[in-house]
């Protein structure tokens, strides 16, 4: 995994070194309404994410995160996260989350955009796929203004609270993602794309 550097953002790979970062992030208390999120204690999550590959690259699987950090500031203001599963190593789901004082900024689209340049072009996967509760629009415009299109709906396909609940499935396949317009940042050997 690699830093990647947005207009705006600078994406941090998580690791065992800066799990507190994201551990202090995933305590605000408003990210649970439509999604679970890990519940554990800070050392236990830090062994969590020490147990993760660091490697990102074709034929991996795992989860990645990176840190979402606002470049003018230095604030961590959310983050972003690769799946890759093991059975299908040539398909990926992608997460994202902001502190709610950061949304409304474009920021989630820029820091998905790069992942997903990330996503299909070093881990060169085929497919992007992404889930969300029905009423979550905010996620589902991030999704929309991306290129993903709507799949399928799966019914009681998540919990939410401990609670079974419905999620539409958003699909962005790798042929698809070249020349979107936000295929315009620049990553940590500062080229453009
Ligand atoms: C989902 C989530 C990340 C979306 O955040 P967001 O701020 O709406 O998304 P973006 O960062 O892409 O910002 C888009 C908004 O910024 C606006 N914006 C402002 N300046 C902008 C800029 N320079 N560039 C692009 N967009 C900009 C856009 O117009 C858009 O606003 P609109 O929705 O009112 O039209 C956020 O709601 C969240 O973290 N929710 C809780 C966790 C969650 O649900 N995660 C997803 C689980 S599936």
């Amino acid at each position: 995994m690699r830093v990647m550097l947005t207009k705006r953002l600078r994406l941090e790979p998580v690791s065992a070194l800066n799990a507190d970062r994201l551990w202090q992030i995933l305590q605000a208390a408003d990210l649970r309404a439509y999604q679970d999120l890990p519940g554990l204690r800070l050392t236990a999550f830090v062994e969590s994410v020490a147990r993760r590959p660091l490697h990102l690259g074709s034929g991996q699987h795992g989860r990645y995160e990176w840190l979402v950090v606002e470049s003018e500031s230095g604030k961590n203001t959310g983050w972003i996260s690769l799946r890759i599963p093991e059975r299908e190593t040539g398909a990926g789901e992608v997460g994202y989350t902001l502190l709610a004082e950061f949304r409304g900024r474009g920021y989630a689209t820029e820091a998905v955009s790069a992942l997903l340049d990330e996503a299909f072009g070093i881990a060169r996967l085929q497919r992007v796929c992404a889930y969300c509760v029905p009423q979550n629009r905010a996620s589902i415009a991030v999704l929309e203004r991306l290129g993903f299109t709507r799949d399928t709906l799966l019914p009681r396909g998540a919990t939410v609270g401990g609670e079974p609940v419905d999620v539409i499935a958003h699909v962005l396949e790798a042929r698809d993602w070249r020349d979107r317009p936000y295929r315009t940042l620049t990553s940590t050997d500062g080229k453009k794309k």
